[in-house]
């Protein structure tokens, strides 16, 4: 196989290395291309372009698989928690139960926030989105911790583990006092007693006058849903905080950014939009067939489908749409949403127009239903992904932070406005 690519320009020939990863991808090195030829590359919406060399999470889309540190995501769904996976993901390996607990302790201590953050979302209107609030929030937490906000790039990785707890711990009560700021309700200070996902669900649900205590099936399908949400390489928030990392940001201010990244419907928007997409299609007595031949006249957009990356079942989908019926099945409900979107999907994955394009269900296809299922609000859902992603963006940041050679990302550009001209004189 040849390591080496050749570019021919104006009949002249130039020699460019392949680097091939860990699974054997492979990527023409042309870093030097612009200095050689006076070229660049235009990839719109970076399909065909790497950013960056990364350790932390593998994925083939045309075969469907997704590895956190190497490890498949059906067994890490299958046998290990969000708070371990979110060790593995910053830290490369799996804790040792010594290590897990004094994570989880030291998590546990982060959960509160300074009082003086009380003023900031009572600033807020009632009816605010929460993911405006977060991602406010997230950056105005870093002036808390100047040390570790301090856009000094050694000091700020020297706090790195210290800022990564609290964040990951403070995201769930910032998200929780987000979604009560939303709704004019009184803030609930975390449990000590409670775990990490139950915690949250605490400070979401429990009322100064009545303790919510969510079951076990509750809190482990939520606990499944952020470990699926913890990383997923270079999507849109993840090269978010990259780039702004790559300035030499701090941590908050990066995190903040990958919030803004994910709030849009093309990328974690799409949980919530799926399920008003339903609701849609429920309301005009529609079985879905109506809605796929919209979709496939450029009418509409079947949400929580299709992906970049993926060109077949996004593996999450597939454990995600499991969990659904369980939580259903163990709570003795039906939702009809969740029928119309297995008829859609039936519908979608026979259609030619939808196998063509190589268009299957994506994270966001079953994710908002289990959400749903287990009483989260609607417009708290891709606030749950975010609180799912921090660790991914922790662990981004960190790569970008630590990387032997400091680049700043700034891609490049085709110009085509206008020519030079000149002012006319009157
Ligand atoms: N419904 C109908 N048609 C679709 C869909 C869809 N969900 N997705 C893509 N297509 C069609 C496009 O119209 C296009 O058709 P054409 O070739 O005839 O013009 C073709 O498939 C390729 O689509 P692109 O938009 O070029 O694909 P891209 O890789 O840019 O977009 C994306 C990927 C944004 C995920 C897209 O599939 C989409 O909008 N899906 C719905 C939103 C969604 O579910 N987003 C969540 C993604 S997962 C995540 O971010 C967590």
């Amino acid at each position: 196989m040849p390591d080496t690519a050749r570019i021919i320009i104006d009949g002249k020939e130039y020699e460019y290395p392949i680097i091939t990863g860990t699974e054997n991808e492979k990527a023409i090195d042309t870093r030097n291309l612009r200095s050689d030829t006076g070229h660049i590359t235009f990839d719109e919406g970076f399909g065909n372009t790497g950013s960056c060399l990364s350790d932390i999470t593998f994925i083939d889309g045309e075969k469907g698989i997704l590895r956190y540190r190497g490890y498949p995501i059906e067994q890490l769904a299958k046998h290990s928690s969000f708070i371990s996976v979110a060790y593995l993901i910053i830290y490369g390996e799996l804790p040792s139960a010594a290590q897990r607990e004094n994570w989880r302790e030291n998590i546990r201590r982060e959960a509160s926030l300074h009082t003086g953050m009380n003023s900031m979302f009572d600033g807020y209107p009632t009816r605010s989105h929460p993911m405006a609030i977060l991602s406010a929030m997230l950056n105005s937490l870093g002036c808390y911790y100047p040390h570790m906000a301090s856009n000094n790039r050694q000091q700020d990785v020297e706090h790195f583990d210290n800022a990564a707890t609290l964040l990951i711990s403070k995201v769930r009560t910032i998200a929780a006092m987000s979604y009560r700021t939303e709704k004019g309700l009184p803030y609930v200070w975390p449990r000590s007693d409670l775990r990490y996902t139950a915690n949250f669900l605490h400070m979401m649900f429990s009322e100064p006058y009545n303790t919510y205590e969510p079951d076990e099936d509750t809190v482990e399908a939520l606990d499944l849903f952020l470990l699926l949400h913890a990383d997923h390489e270079q999507n849109c928030s993840t090269s978010t905080v990259r780039m702004v990392a790559s300035s030499g940001a701090n941590l908050f201010a990066s995190v903040s950014a990958g919030v803004s990244g994910l709030w849009g419907p093309l990328h974690g928007g799409a949980n919530a939009a799926v399920v008003k997409m339903l609701m849609e299609i429920e309301r005009d007595g529609d079985d879905g067939t109506r809605f796929i031949q919209a979709a496939k006249e450029g009418k509409a957009r079947l949400m929580g489908f299709g992906h970049r990356v993926y060109k077949n079942y996004d593996p999450r989908a597939k454990i995600l749409g499991r969990a659904v019926e369980r939580v259903l099945a163990n709570m003795g409900r039906k939702d009809p949403l969740l029928d119309i979107a297995r008829r859609l999907e039936q519908e979608a994955i026979n259609d030619p127009y939808f196998v063509d394009r190589k268009l299957y269900p994506n994270v966001d296809f079953y994710s908002g239903l289990l959400l749903r299922a287990i009483g989260i609000p609607l417009d708290m859902f891709t606030v749950m992904f975010a609180i799912g992603r921090m660790p991914g963006w922790l662990a981004h940041w960190r790569e970008v932070a630590i990387a032997p050679k400091q680049r700043i990302y700034r891609p490049r550009q085709i110009y085509t406005g206008q020519a030079k001209r000149d002012i006319e004189e009157v």
